[in-house]
C-alpha cells in the first residue's frame, strides 16, 4: 500500500488535509496523527474490522486494548454507560490534555477496540491536528501509539515513517511532539480510581483534584520479582516488554559519581571486545563519559526535557546499531516516575545498583 504523507502547520492547518483524512477514517482506513503525547494509529473506533487493521500493522496482541480519542465530551455519551464523579473532577481539571481514563463502556463500542473488555479507555487530546481529525471523522479515533509493536513510541513523524510506511493509508506529520511519553491512564470504574500507567499528569496532581488514588504495583516495580509471576497488570499493554530499543540497555542508580564512573569501566571493556557501546547521558554529565557514542537525553533540572528526547535516544541508538546501552537513572517521582517507568520496562528490568557493589 502507498502510504499517503502530509505535512501539516499546527497554526494553520489545511483543512483540505483534514477532509481526506477524515474521509479515509469513515472509510475504516488508518491515519497517524500527532498528539500532544506521542503519535497515535487512528481508526473509526466503533469499527471493529478498522479497529483490527490497527492490530495488524502494528503487530500488536489482540488482548491489548485501544484508546478511544474524542474531541468533545459529549461524545460520552456514545460510549460509556456511566461518569462518575471522581471522572467528572479529572475531566474538569485535565481534559483536553495527556490523561486516559477507564469507563464501563456501553454496548455499541465493539470489543475488537476494547481487547474484550467490558471497560473503555477514552482521552480527549489537546493537540489541534487531533481535534481537527476526530471533528472530521465524527467518530471516536481509536488509537495506539504508531509504533510497531514493542519499539518505542514516535515522537515525530519520521518515527511513524519507520515503522508504518507501506502499512498504513495516511501519515499526518504536525512535527515533533510536546511532551514525549503516553498519556497518564486512570481507571475511574473503581471506589478509589488507579493510576495504571504514569505519565505527564503525575500522582500528586491527581490526587489534589480527588484525593485518594491508588498506583497499579507494575507502575513502580523494578524488577519481576517484585511483581510475582501471577500478577496481571490491569492496562493489558503493561505486561510486554516495551518501548524496547534493539541493543541491550541497562541502567545504573545510585550516587550518580559512581554510576559514571560504573559506565566508564564497563564501555571500556565492552569496547575492548569489539563492541560498539552507547550512553544515556544528561547535559549536566555528558561530558565526563571517555568512550562510546554519548548523547544527552535532556537536562536534569528540566525533567520535561528528559521525557521529550527520550523515544527519540533509543530509536537514535537503533540507526547507530549500537550492541549494548548503559544509562543513568533519574529521580523516581512526578514526572520522574513516568520517564523511570518507560525506561525500566525498556531494560527489560537490568538495573544495576552501583551503591551496592
Ligand atoms: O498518549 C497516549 O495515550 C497515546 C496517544 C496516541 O493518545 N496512546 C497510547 O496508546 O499510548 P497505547 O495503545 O500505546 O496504550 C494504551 C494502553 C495500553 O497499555 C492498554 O493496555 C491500556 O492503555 N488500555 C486500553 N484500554 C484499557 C482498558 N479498558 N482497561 C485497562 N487498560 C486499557
Ligand atoms: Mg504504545
Amino acid at each position: 500500500m502507498d502510504t499517503v504523507i502530509k505535512k501539516l502547520d499546527v497554526e494553520n492547518i489545511d483543512k483540505e488535509v483534514i477532509k481526506e483524512a477524515g474521509d479515509v477514517i469513515r472509510r475504516g482506513g488508518l491515519v497517524a496523527f500527532p498528539t500532544e503525547t506521542v503519535y497515535g494509529l487512528g481508526a473509526d473506533g466503533m469499527d471493529g474490522a478498522a479497529a483490527a487493521k490497527i492490530y495488524e500493522a502494528k503487530g500488536r496482541p489482540s488482548d491489548n486494548p485501544l484508546i478511544l480519542h474524542i474531541s468533545d465530551i459529549s461524545m460520552l455519551d456514545d460510549i460509556v454507560t456511566e461518569i462518575p464523579q471522581t471522572a467528572k473532577l479529572l475531566m474538569d481539571k485535565f481534559w483536553p490534555g495527556p490523561m486516559t481514563l477507564i469507563f464501563k463502556k456501553k454496548e455499541q463500542v465493539p470489543y475488537g477496540t476494547t481487547g474484550g473488555l467490558n471497560t473503555v479507555a477514552v482521552r480527549f487530546p489537546s493537540h489541534k491536528v487531533a481535534l481537527e481529525l476526530i471533528r472530521e471523522a465524527k467518530t471516536p479515533i481509536a488509537a495506539p501509539s504508531a509504533n510497531t509493536s514493542g519499539r518505542p513510541s514516535p515522537t515525530e513523524a519520521s518515527h511513524v515513517i519507520e515503522d508504518m510506511n507501506g502499512r498504513i493509508d495516511m501519515i499526518l506529520d504536525g512535527g515533533q511532539v510536546g511532551i514525549g511519553i503516553e498519556s497518564t491512564i486512570i481507571d475511574v470504574t473503581q471506589e478509589v480510581p488507579m493510576i495504571l500507567r504514569p505519565g505527564y499528569i503525575t500522582r500528586a496532581m491527581v490526587s489534589e483534584v480527588i484525593g485518594e488514588v491508588a498506583l497499579d504495583k507494575v507502575v513502580v516495580a523494578k524488577s519481576t520479582d517484585e511483581l510475582g509471576t501471577d500478577y496481571a497488570p490491569k492496562a493489558p499493554g503493561m505486561k510486554y516488554r516495551h518501548y524496547a530499543p534493539k541493543a541491550e540497555l541497562t541502567m545504573f542508580e545510585g550516587q550518580l559519581s559512581k554510576v559514571i564512573d560504573k559506565i566508564n569501566v564497563l564501555a571500556s571493556e565492552a569496547k575492548e571486545l569489539g563492541k560498539s557501546v552507547g550512553i544515556i547521558a544528561t547535559d549536566e554529565t555528558k561530558d565526563m563519559y571517555k568512550v562510546g557514542k554519548i548523547v544527552s537525553i535532556g537536562s536534569r533540572k528540566d525533567e520535561e526535557s528528559i521525557a521529550r528526547g527520550l523515544y527519540g535516544i533509543l530509536r537514535d541508538f537503533d540507526q547507530m546499531n549500537v550492541d549494548v546501552i548503559y544509562s543513568e537513572t533519574f529521580y523516581n517521582d512526578d514526572l520522574g516516575q513516568a520517564i523511570m517507568n518507560r525506561l525500566i520496562k525498556a531494560a527489560g528490568y537490568r538495573i544495576v545498583d552501583v551503591d551496592g557493589e
